[in-house]
């Protein structure tokens, strides 16, 4: 990749400031900026000595010899140490005292007119048995230390339990998303070289059944690689069973002992892979390790989300994605959380799902992602008002800028004005939180992932790595290893040098594009591979949406660029409407008109086209390289085995041009 230009130019403004609650920043573990500034001095300036005391906190089999070892762009966090992740998230909770307590709260999706969903909350000495035979029966399957094992799994508990149990193995888990389609699975058994799957007859999603065990079955026609696969009963559908190589999950666990030494694993092991399709081309199987993701998770949890005992912790992504494993399953639990987990869909059966999970268990810390925030706004707020949500005290926000009219309405409609919210920004690659508030500490700006976590250098530069002035915009890099850090891709070092430390040396180069303003606070403007280019000017896309989301009629906007003659590129906006709002010239000149206002003439789109939905990847994120060949007169091309809803496309393409 290369960026011959960088300078992108920033035209956002938004100087909303939102102290942290005084009752809040009363009980946090971290409750002043002196405090924050002095232990981030010290992450930065010593961070052995930081990460080696923060790593103490945890159970490690034998210490560390050192704490970190770096040669760009391997690092080594923790070398010689020896611990198992499995161990801190079970046993340690339950030599703690927490035997008892749930560490997981699940509800499934189900739910038959009047009649309350079915509800879960599984112990941590329960957990720690269902992972103990799971992993003495997957050992005797064949299952060993260093293979890599496959789990397609819907949002049940047993995904949580397949991946400790491989973890406590020391086998590497590779989750692919139960939304993808039988392609995606062959693509990352091969790439992964595994030999087994763990999947489900089914999942509800929606009020649908998902046929996962269906998709494994194509799946495995096109490769011979997998030899066993492992079925969880779950919706009761009727699917057909290979003899010799399926076999049920019951039967797998069925008189096995509930106990299971955890493997003594180096530091530096394989933890798990974990697939992300990057803008363009073949799946990417990041890696990363056991004691630095181990350490880099626990200590985020604890302090982005302020965990403390009493909390009921919900993140809502699924354990497909990187989020799910940071935020549902590994760091909750090595924190000795009450971790919460959803089966199904947040409108089903209608949108008001979400608030009544929150309300039915006191829910007290709530982590999701704009793309929702706004289907909820979409929706409109009688859904939200109708339940009681007064045990939250804390929101986040993750997954792409969030458009600050969201932000507002998430704080205002959602948390009641009381409670803090943090926008965190990170990566699949950066397997921990990465820039963010701290909630007891930060005011927040709408829009704005805010400061540096601990030990974490970011900087926005240009090419040659020189940091640009406040308010410029530049490429977003990292300037000092962390330790979830990524460690590869998976049998691919040279593409994991070339794609994270070439474009700009000595650096890990995000591929976002941002600004850092006068506070010093970070905004995110998006992928610099969208970045458009209007008549010289290099505009970033999250500023023209948030302008376009600014207007009462817009729920959603998604800005592309698109051949110009004269401006070189022209700005082409994709927009859905709010319930009750519905297209026509005049709100078409009226959204240019507050794009306008907001940033100026120069980003004035194109052309607004209105639709019913925009393209998504499965995991929120607008496809915006679809939409730019729309833009562009052209028919989609390329791969699309990540997009969401197939529909959406067929919709756009026939929508109305302006
Ligand atoms: C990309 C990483 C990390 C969890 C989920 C996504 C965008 C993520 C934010 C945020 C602005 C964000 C970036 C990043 N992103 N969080 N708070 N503000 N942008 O993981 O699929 O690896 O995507 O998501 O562009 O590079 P991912």
């Amino acid at each position: 990749m290369s960026h011959p230009q960088v300078g992108i130019e920033s035209t956002q403004q938004e100087d909303r400031l939102f102290a942290p609650p005084p009752e809040f920043c009363a009980k946090a573990w971290i409750q002043s900026r002196e405090q924050y500034d002095r232990m981030y001095r010290e992450s930065i300036d010593r961070p052995e000595e930081f990460w080696g005391k923060i790593a103490s906190e945890l159970k490690w089999f034998k210490t560390w010899d050192r704490v970190l070892e770096w040669k760009l762009p391997d690092a080594k966090w923790f070398v010689g140490g020896k611990t198992n992740i499995s161990y801190n998230c079970l046993d340690a909770q339950i030599d703690a005292g927490r035997g008892d307590k749930t560490a997981i709260l699940w509800e499934g999706e189900p739910m038959a007119q009047g009649t309350p969903p079915e509800v879960r909350h599984i112990s941590y000495k329960q957990l720690r048995e269902d992972v103990c035979r799971l992993a003495n029966g997957l050992r005797k399957l064949g299952v060993k230390r260093g293979d890599r094992v496959t789990i397609y799994m819907p949002m049940v508990p047993e995904a949580a339990v397949a991946m400790l149990a491989c973890a406590r193995l020391g086998a590497a888990h590779s989750v692919i998303f139960g939304g993808f389609s039988s392609q995606a699975i062959v693509d990352r058994v091969e790439d992964a070289e595994s030999s087994i799957v763990i999947t489900a007859d089914g999942g509800f999603r929606r009020g649908q059944v998902v046929a996962l065990k269906n998709n494994v079955d194509e799946a495995l026609i096109k490769t011979s690689r997998v030899k066993t696969v492992v079925v969880l009963k779950r919706t009761g559908q009727p699917i057909n069973m290979t003899a010799g190589r399926d076999v049920w999950w019951n039967d797998v666990i069925a008189g096995q002992p509930a106990t299971c030494d955890a493997e003594q694993m180096d530091a530096e092991d394989l933890l798990f892979v974990l697939y992300t399709s990057g803008s363009t081309g073949k799946p990417k199987g990041i890696i990363h390790t056991t004691g630095g993701y181990m350490v880099g998770t626990y200590l985020t949890s604890r302090y982005v989300f302020d965990l403390h005992d009493s909390d009921v912790f919900w993140c809502t992504a699924d354990v497909g994605w990187i989020t799910g494993h940071s935020y549902v399953v590994y760091g909750p639990l090595s924190n000795g959380a009450t971790t919460v987990m959803y089966e199904g869909a947040p409108n089903y059966p209608d949108f008001s799902r979400f608030w009544s999970i929150i309300e039915r268990h006191k829910i007290t810390t709530f982590y999701t992602a704009p793309t929702a925030i706004r289907a909820f706004m979409r929706a409109g707020r009688e859904f939200v008002d109708e339940h009681d949500l007064s045990s939250l005290r804390l929101l986040g926000s993750v997954g792409e800028p969030i458009n600050p009219e969201a932000w507002i309405w998430y704080q205002q409609v959602i948390g009641h004005s009381r409670c803090p919210i943090v926008d965190t920004w990170w990566q699949t690659e950066t397997g921990s939180i990465m820039i963010t508030p701290l909630p007891g500490v930060t005011p927040t700006k709408p829009g704005s992932a805010t400061l540096p976590f601990f030990g974490i250098d970011p900087a926005v530069v240009d090419r040659d790595g020189v940091e640009q002035p406040a308010n410029a915009g530049g490429l977003l890099v990292v300037r000092k290893p962390w330790p979830a850090m990524l460690r590869g891709i998976f049998r691919d070092q040279d593409r994991y040098f070339r794609q994270y430390w070439t474009d700009v040396r000595g650096f890990y180069f995000t591929g976002d594009g941002a600004r850092r303003d006068q506070d010093g606070y970070f905004w995110i403007m998006g992928r610099v591979d969208d970045v458009l280019n209007v008549a010289g000017h290099r505009l970033g896309t999250a500023e023209i949406e948030s302008a376009l989301v600014s207007h009462d009629a817009v729920a959603e906007a998604a800005v592309v660029g698109m051949p110009h003659e004269m401006k070189g590129q022209g700005v082409a906006a994709f927009v859905t409407l709010r319930s009750g709002f519905r297209p026509s010239e005049a709100l078409k000149k009226e959204l240019l008109e507050a794009v306008v206002k907001q940033i100026g003439a120069i980003a004035r789109p194109d052309q607004i086209r209105f639709t019913d939905a925009l393209p998504k990847t499965r995991s929120g994120k607008i496809m915006r390289r679809l939409l730019k060949e729309l833009a562009s007169g052209g028919e989609i091309r390329g791969d699309t085995t990540t997009l969401e809803d197939m529909n959406v496309i067929a919709r756009l393409s026939t929508a109305d041009e302006g």
